[in-house]
């Protein structure tokens, strides 16, 4: 096999990729059945700021779970952290984000309209007009546009009764040293040996001004970040056990996607960084991306930081950010993997990537979300087969029953199809319907059994209450 040129995508299937659905749909559903809001619509909405319905919080949750689950509470490597988001400034000065986290914005000099210079690149404005010279112009009024001038992305806030640069502080854009500047104190509170991890799921801040593409790009979003300290590497010229830690989380991150979230194989890609592209102190840097509707987007990184991290901030606070090597008597500073992915970002990709139209029972189309069991918001419905007083004790009961094992919705509105369709449009695993047959019509008594009706087949079997939970069980985890 040839091999593959640096920068060159990796397809993680042979398959021909096909696009996730058009953007537009999504974001409908996502409005319509309460997963993801413009936020403050109410006074005409906020560029780039979302609000995270009542669905949206449960995938939410589940997904940081499933991360959770998978980076900490399944490893014996890995331990969690939650530091303070508003915190000295001097952190984001010793992590380099106050010189260097900036983006080249340029300035229509007609409507004083503001850009990224590299998402006007990109595609983010779609096809941009351009100037005899092929420099781009103002997609909005075709005006021309400054020299590119260098913004700092992070969001600035005052700490106390006093706005002066004393009392400045910043609001966090990225998880990432709130776990590097408490490396010594988790290191020795829980004894650990290299190689460990520290994971941290929170919301970050970037101030971006590039506009649409739903929750992809957002002024808040939340991370999902584990840097995972080890020895550093004998020669720090060729660091091949140490890249080969980091093809180890590359790995391990694209089989998450796919085995734990769900993902198609054939929508996911890896892309190395080019060698420049990458950032003076990072030994190599692989994207995993998505096949979004409009192309192929990042979706996480996964970085090989050396120990850039760490020592800059041992530099400048003053204290050994070290670890003591028993077998060699030394202190080192550990190098780092740094798979840092987007919480948010993943939910709009489970959104798209879930969404499926095919025939119903009756061959009309219905809307189904297939989202993995685990992070559907709603895991079981109950569903009376009709309104009748007869039915609801029953159906209560069930429901009461199932609440504290799942979260459980109830419904007895509108037709039995109606509902179902319902279900399926947000992605619920099973319905549980309650019929005369299970409380007994005419005098004849009923059989308490119900159905479940499976999600993506259709399919519907009869069980009864008592192994009602153990039939569930075998359909959809707790949690
Ligand atoms: N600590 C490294 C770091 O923050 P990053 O590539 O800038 O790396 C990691 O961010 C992930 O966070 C991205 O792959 C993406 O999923 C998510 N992300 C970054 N900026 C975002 C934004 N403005 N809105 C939503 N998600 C974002």
């Amino acid at each position: 096999m040839a091999a593959r040129q640096p920068g060159a995508p990796t397809p993680v299937s042979r398959q021909v990729p096909v696009p996730a659905p058009d953007l537009e749909t999504i974001v409908s559903l996502a409005k319509r059945r309460g997963f993801v809001f413009p936020s403050a619509e109410i006074y005409g909405g906020f560029a780039n700021a979302y609000d995270y319905g009542p669905l949206g919080v449960e995938l939410k949750r589940n997904i940081r779970e499933a991360w959770w689950r998978s980076m900490v509470q399944e490893r014996d490597d890995v331990v969690g952290l939650d530091a303070a988001l508003i915190t000295n400034p001097l952190v984001w000065v010793g992590s380099g984000h106050v010189a260097n986290f900036t983006d080249p914005l340029v300035d229509c000099k007609r409507c004083q309209r503001r850009f990224r210079a590299d998402h006007l690149e990109e595609g983010a404005y779609g096809e941009v007009p351009r100037d005899a010279n092929g420099n781009p112009l103002c997609p909005y009024d075709g005006g021309e546009l400054t020299e590119p001038r260098q913004f700092n992305m992070m969001f600035r806030t005052q700490v106390g009764p006093v706005a002066d640069e004393a009392n400045m502080a910043y609001l966090p854009p990225e998880t990432a040293q709130g776990i590097f500047v408490n490396f010594v104190n988790v290191q020795q509170s829980m004894r650990r040996k290299l190689p460990f991890g520290i994971a941290q799921t929170r919301v970050s801040f970037r101030n971006e001004i590039t506009p649409g593409r739903f929750i992809f790009r957002t002024l808040e979003f939340e991370q999902m970040e584990m840097e995972y300290f080890c020895m550093p590497p004998r020669d720090r010229d060729n660091p091949v056990e140490y890249l080969a830690l980091h093809r180890q989380w590359v790995e391990e991150r694209l089989r998450w996607y796919i085995e734990v979230i769900g993902i198609a194989p054939e929508r996911l890609r890896l892309r190395d960084h080019d060698k420049d592209e990458l950032s003076h102190y990072s030994a190599a840097t692989t994207d995993i991306e998505y096949l979004f509707p409009w192309g192929w987007g990042e979706l996480e990184g996964i970085a090989a930081r050396t120990d850039f991290d760490l020592s800059s901030h041992a530099k400048l606070s003053g204290q050994p950010l070290t670890y003591f090597d028993e077998d060699t008597g030394q202190h080192v500073v550990p190098w780092v993997i740094e798979p840092a992915a987007g919480l948010t970002r993943t939910l709009a990709v489970v959104l798209l990537d879930a969404y499926s139209e095919e025939p119903d029972e009756k061959g009309e189309k219905r809307v189904v979300l297939k989202f993995k069991p685990r992070l559907a918001p709603i895991k079981v419905a109950v569903l009376p087969l009709s309104k009748n007083d007869a039915l609801r004790p029953t159906a209560r009961r069930v429901y009461d029953m199932l609440r504290p094992l799942w979260m459980t919705q109830y419904d007895e509105t509108q037709s039995i199809g109606r509902r179902y369709r319902r279900q399926d449009e947000i992605g619920t695993p099973c319905c549980v319907t309650i019929d005369f047959q299970t409380v007994g019509e005419d005098g004849q008594p009923g059989d308490d059994c119900v159905t479940i009706r499976d999600r993506d087949t259709q399919a519907q079997v009869r069980v009864p209450i008592s192994g009602l939970v153990a039939a569930l069980e075998e359909r959809v985890p707790r949690c």
